[in-house]
């Protein structure tokens, strides 16, 4: 049995929040004291398996971001953001220091996750696995329906998941599935990019505190969890 690899957190943290509808970048939005962003390179930080970290700040608010990490005593290497999350990922894997054999792409937007969750995650990226991810069972019934809202049929959900992140990656099965890649493509996630090129992506338990900010709900939801925690 070989001891589990260690990984490079990127948070990707540039995106705007317009379904947020806030002032402020999503990420610099504060939650129970701390911005998004505090809270979740806080959680990859406290992960046992995470090395270090790089930051993808939206470019209009570089200062801001690298200000607000420092603050909160959190090392970090900030990176420019881009205009989709695909193009900040690849901004935070650019500035990957050599030598790291995994990178954990963790959003920003879901602060709450488990440091339990992030290192569970990165372990299980080894042997013939080139990525993982913690996701959780669809709970709704799954309908499928046309235009004009008519059911065509139920989806049979017992093999569906949702993901959450981190996402983490062998760096040079990442670096190799991004080079084929078709570069005009711009994926929702890079776990799309493994499954292209044909790599074994690996589902892990992922817990339910680990769910996105979107909507101003979902910032209740995570105050409300945050201070039951707290106690
Ligand atoms: N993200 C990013 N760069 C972008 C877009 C998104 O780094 N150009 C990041 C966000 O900061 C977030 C994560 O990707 O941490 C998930 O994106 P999402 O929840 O969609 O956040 P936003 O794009 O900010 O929100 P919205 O889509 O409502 O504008
Ligand atoms: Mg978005």
């Amino acid at each position: 049995v070989t001891a589990p690899r260690s990984a490079w957190g990127i948070v990707v943290a540039a995106g705007a929040g317009e379904r947020l509808a806030a002032a402020t970048p999503k990420a610099l939005i504060d939650l129970g004291g701390q911005p998004l962003v505090v809270h979740a390179a806080r959680a990859l930080q406290e992960a046992r398996l995470i090395v270090g970290l790089s930051v993808a700040a939206p470019p209009d608010a570089v200062a801001a971001v690298a200000d607000t990490l420092d603050a909160a005593g959190i090392e970090a290497t900030i990176c420019l953001g881009g205009p989709t999350r695909h193009r900040s990922v690849l901004a935070g894997l650019e500035s990957c220091p050599g030598g790291v054999a995994l990178v954990a792409v963790h959003d920003a937007a879901r602060p709450l996750v488990a440091a339990s969750v992030v290192d569970r995650t990165v372990a299980a990226v080894e042997g013939p696995w080139v990525a993982a991810a913690p996701a959780l069972p669809v709970v709704d019934t799954l309908k499928e329906a046309d235009a004009t809202g008519r059911v065509i049929r139920t989806v049979d959900r017992s093999r569906l998941w949702s993901v959450q992140t981190p996402q983490v990656f062998d760096r040079s099965a990442l670096e190799r599935a991004l080079a084929t890649a078709d570069p005009s493509t711009d994926p929702t996630d890079e776990l799309t990019v493994i499954e292209a090129a044909g790599g074994a992506v690996r589902l892990v338990e992922g817990d339910p505190r680990g769910f996105k900010i979107t909507y101003p709900g979902d910032l209740l939801l995570a105050e409300a969890l945050l201070a039951a925690s707290e106690g």
